[in-house]
């Protein structure tokens, strides 16, 4: 431990060494006073100066003697912040509509073929609120039957909103549909910063994940890998780059985590954060995963996706179904030190903003009656046990409110709100600020598979404080465990995760246990490491985190064509029992894939179970260790099998694409209860 840490320390010594002398830089440094970011934002101080609006023809700018913001108007659309002395923290080489917006990528479910990115483009501007301790401005566009084609049918409310004293700003969305509305799917909604690329070279998402990034022009120089957002780093500027790989999707991180990441600029040193206080209104749930800072340099927060999910998880309105959502707000950040100090201690001051903003929540100051303030909302509190071979407190479990639906239904969630926790060790639990509304309680406890859901619908009221007492969770289970392969925890990441092809390496995560699979190219080792026979697993004799590959994947055969592959499971039973056996098939993660199970033989007859075509999450593509979950409770009538030798097969069956296949996560087999 406190040989990684010493590690951690000389390379983030190198980092500010390179950083400081290779980064060449285009700041016009003036004189303005670095204003120590204000860390209780209850007692904004009169010794700061009062927030301006200034409105001309075609823009607003918004100052708060800290920075200023720059936005066209009406389009809504952020041009330019000027910070510590950097004109212009975005792009300025980029046109007004690329540096800082919205979007919302959707389509016509009559037209799928017809996808549109709509950059949601005010039509006019409504000065909310406009005093020295608050600007908030909307940029507003309606929908009416008449809009034009390429917009999607959404009632839109930009909010961007400056306060007295704080280095940053906010924005919030509102997006409404009316009854009687056009079908639509919509798949994707977002903000998104371009920086200057000449300033912003460091990227931190983690303590662990931060590094210097190759520019846009690295990567249109290099070359594009299976997929083109992975890109070979050919003629890097930087020839440390050199050989490396890059890929966004290599710095995803789940929701819960998702909460601060951004940009160091060196000199000045200043850095630009995008700060989520909250999960409540990204879909999917606090596992899924999601983008957040990638090369460009860009920063993201994503508010809806499909990534590591699937098209499911698109947002269908059909039938003229009214709907309502208020995203944000998010907090975009800017910190400064002084020459002296450290650039990359902002990002430890990146982190204590994301603790004062999420303490926060729900904020104060938002001006808007769609979005309910502290006393306008409830709580629900509770505790969590399970019963499976005894009974334990569910510890760590995940308990969270979503809209009522079949269990797991908030995995392919996007249209409401979600609030999730975790319980102690007691299995105690205290879900707060929940919107007023009606919920479904669902839980799942690591370590044990399946999940619990209470069972009726949980009705809050503002101001309502709900306790829900004692609540048990049971696992499906039809009798004693006979073997088990993994820990059910809905990742694969216990697996082998093999080291990665040394020409294509993220060096990031070379030295990295934890985010090795998020190197590009793991498929392919499958076909290094099994290049004739598939993986065989003797339960006694191999060991799951060395013996497993953490995804059943194809294997290439050469000239890019990939062939379907079948993993064995040996084990002995010393008799067998008269009834059914059950396989739990807890699996992690799905993409175009079908899994079948037969028993002791490979023809027809000893086929027990197929998952049939399952799954879009496209995790093995993007370097999750998951994707969504699936659980299978798979009778096997005993007489499949036999005292002494049995061999169960699992035959991922579609061929052909590199990225089809699966992540178990977890397999046990049950022998029947009545012994
Ligand atoms: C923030 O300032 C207010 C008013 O000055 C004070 O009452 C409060 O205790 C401060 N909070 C923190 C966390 O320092
Ligand atoms: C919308 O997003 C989906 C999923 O990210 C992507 O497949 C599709 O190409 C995008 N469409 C447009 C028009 O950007
Ligand atoms: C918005 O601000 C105005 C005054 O600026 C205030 O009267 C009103 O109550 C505020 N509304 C909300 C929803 O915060
Ligand atoms: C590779 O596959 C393509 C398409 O299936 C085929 O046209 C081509 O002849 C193959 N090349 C070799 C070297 O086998
Ligand atoms: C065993 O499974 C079979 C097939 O699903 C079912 O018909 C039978 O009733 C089960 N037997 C017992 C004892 O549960």
């Amino acid at each position: 431990m406190g040989k990684m840490k010493d590690m951690i320390f000389v390379t983030k010594i190198l980092v500010v060494i390179l950083l400081h002398f290779v980064i060449s830089t285009g700041a016009s440094t003036s004189s303005i006073n670095t204003k120590r970011p204000l860390k209780n934002h209850s007692s904004v101080s009169v010794l700061y100066p009062p927030v301006q609006l200034h409105k001309y023809d075609d823009h607003v700018v918004v100052d708060n003697g800290i920075f200023s913001i720059t936005i066209a108007s009406p389009e809504g659309i952020v041009t330019r912040i000027n910070y510590n002395g950097i004109d212009n923290i975005l792009n300025d080489r980029n046109e007004n509509s690329d540096r800082g917006y919205w979007d919302v990528n959707w389509s016509d479910p009559s037209d799928l073929k017809d996808g549109h990115l709509d950059k949601l483009t005010g039509k006019h501007l409504d000065v909310i609120v406009n005093n020295e301790n608050q600007v908030e401005l909307s940029f507003k566009r309606p929908w009416t039957f008449a809009q034009e084609k390429n917009q999607v049918s959404l009632n839109i409310d930009k909010r961007f909103v400056v306060l007295r004293g704080l280095s940053g700003f906010y924005s919030y969305g509102i997006f409404e549909r009316l009854r009687g509305w056009p079908d639509v799917d919509i798949y994707q909604g977002r903000i998104v910063f371009k920086l200057q690329e000449k300033l912003f070279r460091y990227m931190a998402v983690s303590d662990e994940r931060q590094r210097l990034m190759p520019t846009f022009e690295d990567r249109e120089k290099g070359k594009p890998l299976d997929f083109p957002e992975a890109v070979l780093l050919t003629h890097p500027s930087n020839s440390r780059l050199q050989g490396e790989v890059d890929d966004k999707y290599q710095y995803s991180t789940e929701n819960k985590d998702n909460r601060v990441h951004g940009w160091i600029c060196s000199d000045p040193p200043v850095g630009f954060w995008m700060i989520t206080p909250s999960n409540e209104f990204r879909n999917g749930g606090p596992v899924k995963q999601d983008l957040t800072s990638h090369a460009g340099p860009v920063a993201l927060s994503m508010f809806f996706s499909t990534h590591y999910a699937g098209p499911d998880l698109g947002m269908k309105f059909r039938d003229g179904e009214p709907w309502k959502k208020v995203f944000g707000p998010v907090f975009i950040y800017l910190n400064s030190v002084t020459t002296e100090e450290s650039p990359l201690s902002l990002w430890d001051d990146a982190k204590e903003e994301m603790l004062v903003q999420t303490n926060s929540w729900p904020y104060h100051f938002p001006n808007s009656s769609d979005y309910p303030r502290a006393y306008q909302r409830g709580l629900v509190t509770g505790q969590l046990v399970v019963r499976d071979v005894g009974l334990a407190f569910a510890n760590s479990a995940f308990v969270g409110l979503a809209p009522p639906g079949a269990l797991g239904s908030w995995q392919e969630e996007s249209k409401g709100y979600q609030f999730w926790t975790q319980t102690d060790e007691k299995g105690y639990f205290e879900i707060k600020n929940v919107r007023p509304g009606y919920y479904h309680l669902y839980a799942w406890v690591p370590g044990y598979i399946g999940e619990y859901m209470y069972q009726s619908i949980i009705y809050v009221l503002k101001g309502s404080k709900i306790r829900m007492g004692l609540l048990v969770h049971k696992p499906p289970r039809n009798g004693p465990t006979v073997w088990e392969i993994g820990v059910p925890d809905r990742t694969a990441a216990e697996f082998y995760v093999p080291p990665p092809n040394p020409t294509l390496m993220n060096q990031l995560y070379a030295s990295q246990r934890t985010d090795s699979f998020r190197q590009y190219g793991l498929w392919d080792r499958y076909t290094d490491l099994y290049p004739d026979k598939d993986l065989v697993y003797t339960v006694g004799v191999n060991n799951y985190q060395t013996d497993w590959f953490f995804a059943h994947v194809n294997r290439h055969v050469g000239n890019k064509t990939y062939v379907s592959t079948t993993w064995t499971v040996l084990f002995d039973l010393e008799d067998v029992i008269t009834g059914n056996y059950t396989i739990q098939l807890a699996l992690a993660s799905a993409t175009n894939a079908e899994v079948q199970i037969r028993i002791n033989g490979v023809g027809d007859a000893s086929l027990v179970f197929t998952t049939k075509l399952i799954g879009k999450d496209n995790a093995i593509a993007r370097h999750g260790i998951h994707g969504l979950y699936w659980l299978y409770s798979i009778t096997v009538v005993h007489s499949h099998l036999r005292a002494g030798k049995n061999a169960l097969y699992l035959k991922q069956t579609r061929g052909s694409y590199p990225f089809s296949g699966v992540m178990y996560d977890y397999i046990r087999l049950e022998r029947p209860s009545r012994y």
